[in-house]
């Protein structure tokens, strides 16, 4: 086993597709000796939201998704805290923009792509990579669950580990990806990401949940219809979360026809609510009850930073911003 680390940005609850790639596989692998760390990634969140208020009201659902779904705050092996309770990442992250080049940086596919379509392009998008780079290197993580679309991130964090050893001696530790390959479609059918807007976010209300649900896009088949189950986004989901039995239940009614989507929906919307029920029910609670969730997130900070002190020494060391002492200076 191996010491993992993720972190999760804080503009809004984690959609069911976070849920599936991230959340759920990195929680399996929480208990290893070696530690694991999960934060909120507020300061990356920062890139996007200004309002003070809506930063902490997102920072504080994230943590109590993490808690509802069964991370284990209680262990001493799991740390669960906001990135901006341990400022060491900030001090890293300038250390690492002066062993990448610029050149590089420019190609990042995640920063082109935002170039095209955000109003707000700010210098921290720019750096973004460069940042969490610093948060997985800090902690001496070697093993971080994420998504697809962020392993050239990963790229580019074992790039610069790669240069800063070479030059400074042998700092960091190389860490790598564990991608779930797990497609979850969005409401649209395309893979389901918060920026497409197609997310399906099961700690809403029921009503809000239901109205999601029933957004989904489906052909335009009559009722009367035999319908296609390859295609189909409603079935898709279904099969992810249903028994066998109810998915062979649900594939008959499609085959038969005189079974609309509209029932077909119905059908998803139960089982998200049967499914999740023990999460909906844990979220509720711990959004009503924020204090709780800060003082776990107080304790994570601790741990946290304490891994943090330990690498920030090393590299200031190594960099000569350590003690005269160390340099035989006094
Ligand atoms: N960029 C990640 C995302 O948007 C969040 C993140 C920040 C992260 N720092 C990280 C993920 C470090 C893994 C490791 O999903």
């Amino acid at each position: 086993m191996a010491r993992i680390l993720t972190g999760i940005q804080s503009t809004g609850n984690p959609h069911l597709g976070n849920l599936f790639g991230v959340i759920f596989p990195s929680i399996e692998l929480a208990n290893s000796k070696e530690g694991s760390f999960f934060f909120i990634a507020d300061l990356h969140s920062l890139t996007h939201i200004k309002d003070p208020k809506i930063l902490k009201k997102f920072t504080y659902k994230v943590a109590s998704v993490w808690l509802s779904c069964g991370l284990d705050s209680g262990s001493d092996r799991v740390a669960l805290y906001r990135q901006s309770d341990v400022p060491e990442v900030t001090e890293l992250a300038w250390y690492l923009t002066c062993f990448y080049p610029y050149q590089r940086l420019k190609l990042t596919h995640s920063f082109k792509d935002k170039l095209s379509y955000l109003d707000d392009v700010n210098t921290g998008l720019f750096t973004y990579p460069l940042l969490m780079a610093s948060d997985i290197l800090l902690s001496d993580a070697e093993k971080i669950p994420l998504g697809r679309d962020q392993l050239q991130h990963i790229e580019i964090t074992r790039e610069i580990a790669k240069r800063f050893n070479r030059e400074m001696g042998d700092i960091f530790i190389l860490p790598e990806p564990i991608v779930n390959e797990w497609f979850i479609p969005g409401l649209d059918g395309k893979k389901m990401s918060k920026s497409r807007g197609n997310v399906i976010d099961i700690f809403l209300s029921d009503m809000e949940l239901q109205r999601q649900v029933m957004t989904i896009k489906t052909d335009n088949s009559h009722l009367h219809a035999t319908k296609n189950t390859d295609r189909d986004i409603v079935y898709y989901l279904y099969k992810l979360l249903a028994s066998k039995k109810k998915v062979y239940e649900m594939k008959d009614s499609y085959l038969e026809g005189d079974y609309g989507y509209f029932q077909a929906k119905e059908a998803l919307y139960s089982l998200l609510l049967d499914s999740f029920s023990i999460e909906r029910e844990k979220f509720a609670f711990f959004i009503q009850n924020p204090f709780v969730v800060e003082k776990i997130l107080a304790k994570g900070a601790l741990k946290a930073s304490k891994a943090a002190k330990i690498t920030i020494d090393r590299i200031r060391k190594a960099l000569g911003f350590g003690d005269m002492a160390e340099f035989g200076l006094n």
